[in-house]
Protein backbone atom coordinates (compact mmCIF):
# COMPACT_ATOMS: atom_id res chain seq x y z
CA UNK A 1 0.00 0.00 0.00
CA UNK A 2 0.84 3.89 -0.53
CA UNK A 3 1.32 4.88 3.17
CA UNK A 4 1.67 8.27 4.64
CA UNK A 5 3.80 8.94 7.42
CA UNK A 6 2.61 11.99 9.00
CA UNK A 7 4.99 12.97 11.75
CA UNK A 8 6.57 15.86 13.86
CA UNK A 9 10.31 15.52 14.46
CA UNK A 10 12.37 16.42 17.40
CA UNK A 11 15.17 18.89 16.74
CA UNK A 12 16.59 20.03 20.06
CA UNK A 13 17.46 18.16 22.95
CA UNK A 14 15.59 17.30 26.13
CA UNK A 15 15.63 20.69 28.44
CA UNK A 16 13.51 21.87 30.38
CA UNK A 17 14.73 25.65 30.99
CA UNK A 18 15.05 25.41 26.98
CA UNK A 19 11.79 27.17 25.35
CA UNK A 20 12.60 25.48 21.88
CA UNK A 21 12.85 21.91 23.44
CA UNK A 22 9.49 22.76 25.92
CA UNK A 23 7.69 23.02 22.48
CA UNK A 24 9.07 19.56 20.74
CA UNK A 25 8.79 17.67 24.52
CA UNK A 26 6.10 15.20 22.42
CA UNK A 27 7.83 15.25 19.10
CA UNK A 28 9.45 12.12 17.43
CA UNK A 29 13.14 11.76 17.57
CA UNK A 30 14.48 11.37 14.11
CA UNK A 31 15.63 7.84 14.35
CA UNK A 32 11.71 7.01 15.68
CA UNK A 33 10.56 8.47 12.08
CA UNK A 34 13.42 6.40 9.99
CA UNK A 35 12.66 3.39 12.27
CA UNK A 36 9.19 3.34 11.28
CA UNK A 37 10.20 4.24 8.07
CA UNK A 38 11.66 1.03 7.41
CA UNK A 39 9.57 -1.45 9.61
CA UNK A 40 6.69 0.19 7.08
CA UNK A 41 8.69 -0.43 3.74
CA UNK A 42 9.20 -4.16 5.40
CA UNK A 43 5.92 -4.92 5.29
CA UNK A 44 5.90 -4.46 1.76
CA UNK A 45 4.44 -0.50 1.67
CA UNK A 46 5.67 2.36 0.25
CA UNK A 47 6.17 5.21 2.47
CA UNK A 48 6.42 8.88 1.90
CA UNK A 49 7.22 11.11 5.12
CA UNK A 50 5.42 14.28 6.01
CA UNK A 51 6.25 16.37 8.33
CA UNK A 52 3.45 18.14 10.42
CA UNK A 53 4.09 21.74 10.38
CA UNK A 54 2.81 24.76 8.82
CA UNK A 55 2.44 23.55 4.80
CA UNK A 56 1.44 20.21 5.93
CA UNK A 57 -2.03 20.69 4.87
CA UNK A 58 -0.25 21.72 1.07
CA UNK A 59 1.63 18.81 1.36
CA UNK A 60 -1.45 16.43 2.25
CA UNK A 61 -3.44 17.82 -0.52
CA UNK A 62 -0.36 17.70 -3.29
CA UNK A 63 -0.33 13.65 -1.88
CA UNK A 64 -3.65 12.26 -1.57
CA UNK A 65 -4.07 11.14 -4.81
CA UNK A 66 -0.68 8.67 -3.97
CA UNK A 67 -1.98 8.31 -0.56
CA UNK A 68 -4.22 4.73 0.66
CA UNK A 69 -3.62 5.61 4.20
CA UNK A 70 -2.17 7.78 6.85
CA UNK A 71 -0.13 6.41 9.29
CA UNK A 72 -0.53 9.57 11.96
CA UNK A 73 1.86 9.92 14.45
CA UNK A 74 2.12 14.13 14.49
CA UNK A 75 1.66 15.94 17.61
CA UNK A 76 0.39 18.93 15.91
CA UNK A 77 1.97 22.64 15.86
CA UNK A 78 0.07 24.69 18.86
CA UNK A 79 -2.42 25.13 21.52
CA UNK A 80 -4.34 22.45 23.75
CA UNK A 81 -5.96 20.80 20.69
CA UNK A 82 -3.24 21.09 18.58
CA UNK A 83 -3.37 16.90 18.42
CA UNK A 84 -6.42 17.32 16.85
CA UNK A 85 -4.87 19.41 13.97
CA UNK A 86 -3.72 16.78 11.10
CA UNK A 87 -6.88 14.52 11.79
CA UNK A 88 -8.97 17.50 10.90
CA UNK A 89 -7.16 18.09 7.44
CA UNK A 90 -7.29 14.46 6.88
CA UNK A 91 -10.95 15.07 7.53
CA UNK A 92 -11.00 17.73 5.65
CA UNK A 93 -9.36 16.30 2.44
CA UNK A 94 -11.05 12.96 3.18
CA UNK A 95 -7.67 10.49 3.78
CA UNK A 96 -8.20 7.44 5.91
CA UNK A 97 -5.53 7.23 8.80
CA UNK A 98 -4.78 5.50 11.54
CA UNK A 99 -5.91 6.58 15.18
CA UNK A 100 -8.49 8.74 16.87
CA UNK A 101 -11.08 11.13 15.33
CA UNK A 102 -10.00 14.88 15.95
CA UNK A 103 -12.50 14.57 18.93
CA UNK A 104 -10.94 11.87 20.31
CA UNK A 105 -7.24 13.59 20.39
CA UNK A 106 -8.83 16.95 21.55
CA UNK A 107 -10.32 15.13 24.62
CA UNK A 108 -7.49 12.87 25.23
CA UNK A 109 -5.28 15.92 25.76
CA UNK A 110 -7.35 17.93 28.20
CA UNK A 111 -6.70 15.86 31.10
CA UNK A 112 -9.66 17.48 32.71
CA UNK A 113 -12.46 16.84 29.93
CA UNK A 114 -11.37 13.51 29.84
CA UNK A 115 -12.15 13.13 33.41
CA UNK A 116 -15.72 14.46 33.51
CA UNK A 117 -16.49 11.96 30.75
CA UNK A 118 -14.82 8.82 32.20
CA UNK A 119 -16.80 10.11 35.76
CA UNK A 120 -20.19 10.43 33.48
CA UNK A 121 -19.24 6.43 32.97
CA UNK A 122 -18.64 5.47 36.16
CA UNK A 123 -14.87 4.91 35.45
CA UNK A 124 -12.60 6.16 38.30
CA UNK A 125 -10.24 8.34 38.49
CA UNK A 126 -8.44 10.55 40.88
CA UNK A 127 -10.60 13.33 42.18
CA UNK A 128 -9.63 16.62 40.90
CA UNK A 129 -9.94 20.57 40.29
CA UNK A 130 -9.05 22.68 37.58
CA UNK A 131 -8.10 26.12 38.19
CA UNK A 132 -7.25 28.62 35.54
CA UNK A 133 -6.69 31.59 37.72
CA UNK A 134 -4.77 31.47 41.47
CA UNK A 135 -8.05 33.26 43.28
CA UNK A 136 -10.57 30.37 42.60
CA UNK A 137 -7.69 28.33 44.53
CA UNK A 138 -8.58 30.84 47.11
CA UNK A 139 -12.15 30.72 47.10
CA UNK A 140 -12.48 26.97 46.95
CA UNK A 141 -9.82 25.71 49.25
CA UNK A 142 -8.17 21.86 48.32
CA UNK A 143 -9.13 19.25 51.12
CA UNK A 144 -7.93 16.20 49.61
CA UNK A 145 -4.24 16.64 50.11
CA UNK A 146 -2.01 15.19 48.94
CA UNK A 147 -2.27 16.34 45.67
CA UNK A 148 -0.48 16.77 42.33
CA UNK A 149 -0.71 19.32 39.79
CA UNK A 150 0.05 19.47 36.42
CA UNK A 151 -0.76 21.28 33.34
CA UNK A 152 -4.02 20.86 31.80
CA UNK A 153 -2.89 19.44 28.51
CA UNK A 154 0.79 18.19 28.07
CA UNK A 155 2.27 15.04 27.74
CA UNK A 156 5.84 13.74 28.56
CA UNK A 157 5.92 14.57 31.94
CA UNK A 158 6.25 18.44 30.67
CA UNK A 159 5.92 20.79 33.59
CA UNK A 160 5.76 17.70 35.92
CA UNK A 161 9.05 17.87 38.27
CA UNK A 162 9.61 15.82 42.04
CA UNK A 163 7.84 18.60 43.65
CA UNK A 164 4.67 18.97 41.75
CA UNK A 165 3.50 16.38 44.79
CA UNK A 166 2.27 18.73 47.49
CA UNK A 167 0.44 18.58 50.47
CA UNK A 168 -0.60 21.69 52.03
CA UNK A 169 -2.28 24.78 50.69
CA UNK A 170 0.37 26.92 51.22
CA UNK A 171 3.24 25.02 48.89
CA UNK A 172 0.26 24.60 46.20
CA UNK A 173 -0.65 27.83 45.70
CA UNK A 174 2.92 28.12 44.70
CA UNK A 175 3.38 25.70 42.72
CA UNK A 176 -0.19 26.39 40.93
CA UNK A 177 1.12 30.12 40.30
CA UNK A 178 4.55 28.93 39.00
CA UNK A 179 2.62 26.66 36.71
CA UNK A 180 -0.14 28.94 35.49
CA UNK A 181 2.80 31.41 34.54
CA UNK A 182 4.74 28.49 33.00
CA UNK A 183 2.43 27.13 30.61
CA UNK A 184 -0.20 29.57 30.21
CA UNK A 185 -2.90 27.12 30.53
CA UNK A 186 -5.04 25.46 33.31
CA UNK A 187 -4.12 23.50 36.15
CA UNK A 188 -5.21 20.24 36.67
CA UNK A 189 -5.12 19.61 40.96
CA UNK A 190 -5.48 15.70 41.55
CA UNK A 191 -5.35 13.61 44.88
CA UNK A 192 -2.31 11.62 44.42
CA UNK A 193 -2.57 8.35 44.12
CA UNK A 194 0.21 6.29 46.25
CA UNK A 195 -0.34 2.83 44.79
CA UNK A 196 1.40 1.09 41.69
CA UNK A 197 1.92 2.61 38.14
CA UNK A 198 1.11 1.01 35.42
CA UNK A 199 0.55 1.71 31.81
CA UNK A 200 -1.62 -0.13 29.05
CA UNK A 201 -1.35 -0.36 25.44
CA UNK A 202 -4.59 -0.79 24.00
CA UNK A 203 -4.49 -1.97 19.85
CA UNK A 204 -6.54 -3.43 17.19
CA UNK A 205 -10.19 -3.24 16.01
CA UNK A 206 -11.76 -5.10 18.11
CA UNK A 207 -9.69 -3.07 20.78
CA UNK A 208 -7.59 -5.73 22.89
CA UNK A 209 -5.08 -5.21 26.06
CA UNK A 210 -1.11 -5.94 25.42
CA UNK A 211 0.55 -7.37 28.44
CA UNK A 212 0.51 -4.58 31.13
CA UNK A 213 3.49 -2.19 32.06
CA UNK A 214 4.31 -1.55 35.56
CA UNK A 215 6.57 1.13 35.98
CA UNK A 216 8.77 0.53 39.37
CA UNK A 217 10.24 3.40 40.57
CA UNK A 218 12.70 1.15 42.32
CA UNK A 219 16.03 2.56 40.81
CA UNK A 220 14.94 6.24 41.91
CA UNK A 221 17.19 8.03 44.24
CA UNK A 222 16.96 8.08 47.79
CA UNK A 223 13.98 10.54 48.84
CA UNK A 224 12.86 11.26 45.86
CA UNK A 225 9.19 10.97 45.02
CA UNK A 226 7.78 7.70 43.27
CA UNK A 227 5.97 8.82 40.49
CA UNK A 228 6.80 9.60 36.81
CA UNK A 229 8.06 13.03 36.89
CA UNK A 230 10.45 14.69 34.39
CA UNK A 231 13.56 13.50 36.37
CA UNK A 232 12.47 9.93 36.18
CA UNK A 233 11.10 9.97 33.06
CA UNK A 234 14.91 11.31 32.15
CA UNK A 235 16.98 9.13 34.15
CA UNK A 236 14.98 6.21 33.17
CA UNK A 237 15.09 7.22 29.69
CA UNK A 238 18.70 7.47 29.52
CA UNK A 239 19.69 4.29 26.84
CA UNK A 240 23.26 4.02 29.41
CA UNK A 241 21.37 3.47 31.96
CA UNK A 242 21.46 0.07 32.79
CA UNK A 243 18.37 -0.76 34.97
CA UNK A 244 15.28 -1.66 33.48
CA UNK A 245 12.00 0.43 34.22
CA UNK A 246 9.41 -1.02 33.59
CA UNK A 247 8.40 -4.64 34.48
CA UNK A 248 6.07 -6.20 31.49
CA UNK A 249 4.18 -8.21 31.83
CA UNK A 250 3.15 -6.98 35.29
CA UNK A 251 2.85 -9.05 38.03
CA UNK A 252 -0.81 -9.49 39.24
CA UNK A 253 -3.33 -11.52 40.68
CA UNK A 254 -5.97 -12.53 37.66
CA UNK A 255 -8.31 -10.24 39.48
CA UNK A 256 -6.07 -7.21 39.35
CA UNK A 257 -5.10 -8.14 35.87
CA UNK A 258 -8.58 -8.01 34.83
CA UNK A 259 -9.87 -4.98 36.67
CA UNK A 260 -7.10 -3.05 34.81
CA UNK A 261 -7.88 -4.55 31.35
CA UNK A 262 -11.49 -3.20 31.49
CA UNK A 263 -10.77 -0.12 33.08
CA UNK A 264 -8.45 0.64 30.02
CA UNK A 265 -10.78 -1.12 27.66
CA UNK A 266 -13.81 0.82 28.89
CA UNK A 267 -11.97 3.89 28.94
CA UNK A 268 -10.33 3.86 25.36
CA UNK A 269 -14.02 3.34 23.85
CA UNK A 270 -15.12 6.26 26.23
CA UNK A 271 -12.62 8.75 24.83
CA UNK A 272 -13.37 7.87 21.73
CA UNK A 273 -9.92 6.45 21.02
CA UNK A 274 -9.08 3.89 17.95
CA UNK A 275 -6.44 1.51 16.87
CA UNK A 276 -4.12 2.35 19.36
CA UNK A 277 -3.68 4.29 22.75
CA UNK A 278 -1.55 3.68 25.68
CA UNK A 279 -3.20 4.65 29.14
CA UNK A 280 -1.54 5.61 32.65
CA UNK A 281 -3.35 3.84 35.66
CA UNK A 282 -2.53 3.92 39.24
CA UNK A 283 -3.71 2.01 41.82
CA UNK A 284 -5.43 4.00 45.00
CA UNK A 285 -4.65 3.63 48.67
CA UNK A 286 -7.49 0.34 48.84
CA UNK A 287 -5.72 -1.03 45.44
CA UNK A 288 -8.32 -0.01 43.45
CA UNK A 289 -7.12 0.59 39.50
CA UNK A 290 -7.85 4.62 38.50
CA UNK A 291 -7.56 6.40 34.94
CA UNK A 292 -4.92 8.84 34.92
CA UNK A 293 -4.63 10.02 31.51
CA UNK A 294 -4.77 8.38 27.52
CA UNK A 295 -2.01 9.11 25.20
CA UNK A 296 -2.33 9.05 21.51
CA UNK A 297 -0.42 8.29 19.53
CA UNK A 298 1.94 6.92 21.95
CA UNK A 299 5.78 6.86 21.80
CA UNK A 300 7.08 3.72 19.83
CA UNK A 301 10.77 3.99 19.67
CA UNK A 302 11.74 0.83 17.26
CA UNK A 303 15.41 0.42 19.70
CA UNK A 304 14.19 -1.90 22.58
CA UNK A 305 17.02 -0.13 24.34
CA UNK A 306 14.85 3.50 24.31
CA UNK A 307 11.97 1.15 26.54
CA UNK A 308 8.97 2.84 24.39
CA UNK A 309 6.30 1.87 26.83
CA UNK A 310 3.69 0.63 23.95
CA UNK A 311 6.55 -1.16 21.78
CA UNK A 312 7.81 -2.87 25.14
CA UNK A 313 3.83 -4.14 25.58
CA UNK A 314 3.98 -5.39 21.74
CA UNK A 315 7.35 -7.25 22.49
CA UNK A 316 5.30 -9.12 25.60
CA UNK A 317 2.63 -10.30 23.35
CA UNK A 318 5.39 -11.38 20.46
CA UNK A 319 4.53 -8.90 18.58
CA UNK A 320 7.45 -7.74 16.33
CA UNK A 321 8.01 -4.07 15.73
CA UNK A 322 6.87 -4.38 12.23
CA UNK A 323 3.97 -6.73 13.37
CA UNK A 324 2.97 -4.26 16.08
CA UNK A 325 2.58 -0.94 12.82
CA UNK A 326 0.70 -4.19 10.87
CA UNK A 327 -2.25 -4.58 13.20
CA UNK A 328 -2.96 -0.64 14.00
CA UNK A 329 -2.95 -0.55 9.58
CA UNK A 330 -5.21 -3.52 9.74
CA UNK A 331 -7.28 -2.07 12.44
CA UNK A 332 -7.83 1.38 10.43
CA UNK A 333 -8.10 -0.51 7.26
CA UNK A 334 -11.25 -2.31 8.27
CA UNK A 335 -12.76 0.51 9.67
CA UNK A 336 -12.79 2.06 6.20
CA UNK A 337 -13.63 -0.87 4.87
CA UNK A 338 -10.49 -0.63 2.64
CA UNK A 339 -8.59 -4.19 1.98
CA UNK A 340 -5.20 -4.26 4.04
CA UNK A 341 -2.46 -5.58 1.62
CA UNK A 342 1.18 -6.10 2.62
CA UNK A 343 3.63 -8.44 2.55
CA UNK A 344 4.13 -10.31 5.48
CA UNK A 345 7.28 -9.26 7.49
CA UNK A 346 10.09 -11.15 5.87
CA UNK A 347 11.60 -12.24 9.59
N1 LIG B 1 -3.35 11.64 40.50
C1 LIG B 1 -2.12 11.13 40.48
N2 LIG B 1 -1.67 10.37 41.50
C2 LIG B 1 -0.42 9.85 41.50
N3 LIG B 1 0.47 10.07 40.53
C3 LIG B 1 0.08 10.81 39.49
C4 LIG B 1 -1.21 11.38 39.39
N4 LIG B 1 -1.29 12.08 38.24
C5 LIG B 1 -0.09 11.95 37.66
N5 LIG B 1 0.74 11.19 38.40
C6 LIG B 1 2.13 10.84 38.11
O1 LIG B 1 2.66 11.77 37.21
C7 LIG B 1 2.98 11.10 35.97
C8 LIG B 1 2.71 12.02 34.82
O2 LIG B 1 1.34 12.38 34.82
P1 LIG B 1 0.49 12.24 33.50
O3 LIG B 1 -0.86 12.79 33.81
O4 LIG B 1 0.57 10.85 33.00
O5 LIG B 1 1.24 13.27 32.56
P2 LIG B 1 2.04 13.11 31.20
O6 LIG B 1 1.03 13.49 30.17
O7 LIG B 1 3.14 14.06 31.29
O8 LIG B 1 2.48 11.67 31.08
C9 LIG B 1 2.16 9.84 35.99
O9 LIG B 1 2.74 8.84 35.19
C10 LIG B 1 2.18 9.48 37.46
O10 LIG B 1 3.42 8.88 37.82
MG1 LIG C 1 1.45 9.95 31.34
Amino acid sequence: MHIGLVYNMRHTKPDLNNPEYLKEAEFDEPTTIEGMTRALEKLGHTVVGIEANEDAYEKLRNLKSKIDLVFNVAEGMHGADREAQLPAMMEMLQIPYTGPKPLGYAVGLNKSVAKEILTSYGIATPHWMTVSKLSYLEENPVNFFPVIAKPLAEGSSKGITAKNLVDNTEDLKNLVAELLEKFHQPVIIEEYLPGREFTVAVIGNPARVLPIVEITFNELPEGMPKFDHFEAKWIYDNPEQQKDPVICPAVLTPELKSKIEELCLRSFDALEMRDWARIDVRLDKNGTPSFIEVNCPPGVMPDPKDNSRFVRAALADGLSYEKMLEEILQSACKRYGIVYEGTRSKE
